[in-house]
């Protein structure tokens, strides 16, 4: 049976992905970002993940008001790297893993969640950014990701977006559909976004630390409790954006600890302001079986 390995969570600032792309990596702005990154790549590479169900958002992009999918699973055999306004990012278009991603779609819809069935999708920030900052550079051509990634898009821009309680038990349903799929796959599970940050109106460049690190002692140590933060919480105290952290309790539900099993293990924290806009965070969680 597939298994999962671990949890990476990370925000997805898109200057981060125009640093890299730009050879602007070592400047003294973003030098310290990605330093909080080096160990992760290297984690990673030892990790070896088969799979990677990355949750993350789409920002209008691939869907627009005129189609809202509140949870939107991506079944194709790949997905290419979207252009926001700049011309897509130089990365490697992204494999997908149509077999896994059509199973867990029928187990999570028969465990009573809808989700949306995508067969067609490019990937924003939302997904390249989090993939650079733990695979590095790869050359968009010759290059490729270190393994297939399942797109899992979240409806965190168009009001209303869904509770972090019931993202919380979407994880939960994943966890029980990853764990059922016949074949011996070491699966990671990614939530990405936030971490505090509002980009516009008289609140913009909102950061709040205390309240960011106050989340992730919670989100680590009583995870159930962090779900149940309500959605204007997020809003009042991380900004207007702070809500993508909603998407970080999918991965977190899908945990061991959350279904009786031991807690995970810290095997990362990191935490830097500024970069652009966002409050940077990041956990790395090995699961423990
Ligand atoms: C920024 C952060 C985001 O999450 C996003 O989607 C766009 C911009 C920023 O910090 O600039
Ligand atoms: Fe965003």
């Amino acid at each position: 049976m597939a298994h999962i390995s671990a949890s990476v969570y990370t925000s997805h600032v898109p200057a981060i992905g125009a640093a890299l792309d730009l050879g602007k990596s070592a400047e003294p702005y973003w030098q310290p970002v990605f330093k909080g990154y080096e160990y992760s790549k290297q984690w990673l590479e030892e990790d070896k993940p088969d799979v990677i169900f990355l949750v993350y958002n789409d920002h209008a992009t691939a869907f627009s008001l005129e189609l809202i999918p509140t949870f939107a699973i991506g079944c194709a055999a790949e997905f290419k790297p979207a252009d926001e306004g700049w011309g897509p990012r130089p990365v490697p278009v992204v494999q997908g893993h149509p077999e896994l991603a059509a199973h867990i779609a029928q187990s999570v819809i028969q465990d009573d969640f809808d989700l949306t069935i995508v067969n067609k999708m490019d990937v924003d920030h939302g997904l390249t950014v989090p993939l650079s900052l733990m695979c590095g550079q790869r050359d968009p051509v010759h290059g490729a990701w270190p393994c297939p990634v399942i797109p899992f898009a979240v409806n965190v821009v168009q009001y209303p977006v869904p509770s972090g309680r019931r993202c919380f038990m979407l994880g939960q349903a994943i966890r029980r559909a990853i764990e059922s799929f016949d074949a011996p796959l070491k699966v990671q599970i990614w939530g990405t976004g936030g971490m505090s940050h509002q980009l516009q109106g008289p609140r913009a460049g909102l950061i709040n630390r205390a309240w960011d690190n106050a989340w992730l002692d919670q989100l680590i140590a009583d995870p159930a409790a962090c779900a149940a933060t309500p959605h204007i919480d997020y809003v009042r105290e991380a900004g207007s954006e702070g809500i993508e952290l909603v998407m970080w309790l999918i991965a977190r539900g899908a945990m061991a600890d959350v279904a009786g099993g031991p807690a995970p293990t810290v095997k990362h924290r990191f935490y830097h302001v500024p970069a652009s806009n966002t409050a940077v965070g990041h956990l790395i969680l090995q699961n423990n079986r």
